[in-house]
């Protein structure tokens, strides 16, 4: 079984997170989606929320389990038996975090290999960060993520509202 972790924050996924997951999908037996819970990192959605709608829109998707982790990526892969970890790369711009992350992966445990994919051009770009404030400030992200993620930012967005005086 050759399986591999599709890491990130997922903060919500968004189109191209997805794309690049098809894409892994067709590469491995098994793909792990994993939600990092980073408690550094101010997050939109709680972790659970962010596993609920990934497991929601891979439902078409027979190969993919979604789960969350806390700690090292490595460690985790190596728990779930992967032998690699799958990031996506936009940008030139991306490169040199990814491969610096890759590489202190590969030192942290040799054996586990980062697989770099690209997304399909329409989606390269897309980031969390940028839907989050398209959707925001009141605009339409329908294009850019699946029908669950739009009604989930739409209701969150909505429920954290500043109420009028
Ligand atoms: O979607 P993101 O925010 O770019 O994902 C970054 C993520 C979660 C893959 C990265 O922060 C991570 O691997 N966090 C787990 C902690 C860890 O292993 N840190 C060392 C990385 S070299």
């Amino acid at each position: 079984m050759r399986r591999a972790i599709y890491p990130g924050s997922f903060d919500p996924p968004h189109n191209g997170h997805l794309d690049v997951l098809r894409r892994a999908a067709r590469l491995f037996d098994e793909v792990i989606v994993a939600v990092a819970l980073n408690e550094q990192k101010a997050a939109l959605f709680t972790v659970e929320e962010r596993v609920a709608m990934l497991t929601e829109c891979t439902r078409d998707l027979t190969n993919i389990r979604v789960a969350s982790f806390h700690g090292l990526l490595v460690e985790f892969a190596r728990e779930q038996g992967a032998i690699a970890l799958i990031r996506g790369l936009r940008a030139v711009s991306d490169f040199e975090f990814e491969l610096q992350m890759s590489l202190m992966n590969r030192k942290l445990i040799p054996t586990i290999e980062t697989v770099f994919l690209t997304p399909i051009e329409q989606s390269t770009y897309l980031s969390s960060r940028i839907v989050k404030e398209i959707a925001l400030l009141g605009g339409a992200v329908s294009d850019f993520v699946p029908a669950c993620v739009a009604v989930a930012l739409k209701a969150k967005l909505q429920s954290s509202a500043p109420r009028q005086p």
